[in-house]
């Protein structure tokens, strides 16, 4: 539990910036490399206690995971683990893992940190048990998650009222594993990852939009190279919004429509934006994003907006409270199941540096002055607060003091070290 005091930079900057393979991915390849009977490589894995966790769950049944070589006899030889399995802090190694482990014929038990047994479960039983899976919870709907495949599972059409990435790929991993194909549906604004890693490894068809069918079959093992994660980037995206006439570049991102929100709304605010293509990763297009800061206005997120960025959020907060107007975050009560409440946290940092800002049901509103001032930020045990606290240096009047700030290795060790370099970078 260590404090960490950040003192703004002293001027404009223009940097070239690496960020660590992106987590969702890091997430699905070790997860389907697990599956599949042979050596699969994966080059570039994020390198955040995260990730870390997806592999100690897979040791745990028998997946031999070293460096960046993944060994397994085949999902169908998956061993029973010896206790639970302990995901730590994440919420996709648990709902990811869960979906592959719920067509395993023996019971797995799935747990993790306070906050993630804090965090919503009810989610994963109506899509898993639509294809003959058990899963069962604790009394708050909540981890410990168990699972199982008392018989065979059977192909079955689910439609989520959430729009759930992990839900949907719990789901597809299941159903890979099930007699018959299967369809999922939900609404938009989902990085649709796993669909499109489906249909180009041959797993699965897209339907419509947000339909996509899964067609079980064995995962092949092959070669990955994970992309730069955007989710990171955009701290260093914001810290050049931030700071007029400073820029960032940011080689091999991942540019899945659903994780590019932020850069939409970063235009909003004014920032000038951009972004080339340079080649693709298993059907999702990878590129070099530039961001200039030109000084910052409002936004307005809403709807499928506000999936696609939502763990940016938090830093649109910031943004908001350092520019001109009101800025206004809806249909975000997602927020609320992540690794800490994230409508509360945000809106407590914002108010730590002497910003105003209001929780709404679903969101929250944040008043630009165009300044925040120094103060300490509880990172309430949230990677992203802590690292958008971190960010907020860089309009603030004065050092921010960030609590618990090592908690930002769950997705980026070495982060502040990144940002400060960004910062004095010319
Ligand atoms: C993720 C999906 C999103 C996202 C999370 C990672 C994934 O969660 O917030 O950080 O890898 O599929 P939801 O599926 O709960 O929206």
């Amino acid at each position: 539990m260590t404090d960490l005091t950040i003192n703004p930079p002293r001027g404009g900057f223009r940097a070239v910036a690496g960020v660590p393979g992106d987590k969702s991915l890091s997430h699905r390849a070790l997860i389907l490399a697990a599956m599949a009977d042979g050596e699969s490589r994966i080059a570039g894995l994020g390198p955040g206690a995260d990730v870390a966790a997806t592999r100690e769950v897979l040791g745990a049944v028998g997946v031999e995971v070293a460096d960046d070589v993944v060994a397994s006899p085949g999902v169908g030889e998956w061993t029973a683990p010896g206790g639970e399995l302990d995901c730590g802090n994440s919420g996709t190694t648990l709902r990811l893992m869960a979906g592959a482990l719920a067509g395993r014929p023996f019971s797995s038990i799935l747990s993790g940190d306070a906050s993630l047994r804090a965090r919503p479960m009810r989610r994963l039983v109506a899509p898993l048990t639509a294809l003959g899976a058990s899963v069962s919870l604790s009394d708050d709907d909540t981890a410990p998650v168990e699972v199982s495949a008392p018989t065979p599972l059977v192909g079955a059409d689910v439609t989520l009222e959430l729009a759930s990435a992990q839900v949907r790929t719990a789901f597809a991993i299941a159903a890979l594993q099930a007699a018959g194909p299967s369809t999922i549906d939900s609404p938009a604004g989902f990085r649709d990852h796993t669909e499109r890693w489906f249909e180009t490894m041959g797993l699965g068809t897209r339907l419509e939009a947000t339909r996509f069918r899964i067609n079980p079959g064995p995962v092949p093992a092959m070669d990955y190279e994970i992309p730069g994660d955007p989710s990171s980037a955009a701290y260093l995206w914001a810290a050049a919004a931030i700071s007029r006439g400073s820029e960032v570049t940011t080689p091999g991102i991942v540019l899945n429509p659903g994780r590019i929100g932020f850069l939409q709304i970063l235009e909003s605010f004014g920032a000038v934006i951009e972004a080339d293509v340079t080649g693709s990763m298993l059907g999702d297009a990878v590129g070099t994003v530039t961001v200039r800061g030109h000084g910052l206005f409002a936004a307005e997120v809403s709807g499928p907006l506000a999936v696609s960025a939502l763990d940016e959020l938090p830093l649109v907060a910031v943004l908001g409270a350092l520019g001109e107007g009101v800025t206004v975050v809806r249909d975000a009560r997602e927020l609320r199941a992540k690794e800490s409440d994230r409508i509360e946290s945000t809106v407590n940092m914002i108010r730590s540096l002497g910003g105003g800002a209001e929780p709404t049901e679903d969101g929250f509103a944040v008043v630009g002055t165009g300044w925040l001032e120094s103060g300490t930020v509880a990172s309430e045990g949230d990677h992203r607060i802590a690292m958008s606290a971190a960010v907020a240096a860089t309009g603030a009047t004065g050092p921010v003091t960030i609590e618990d700030a090592e908690v930002a290795a769950v997705s980026w060790p070495g982060f502040y070290e990144q940002l400060e370099a960004v910062w004095s970078s010319q």
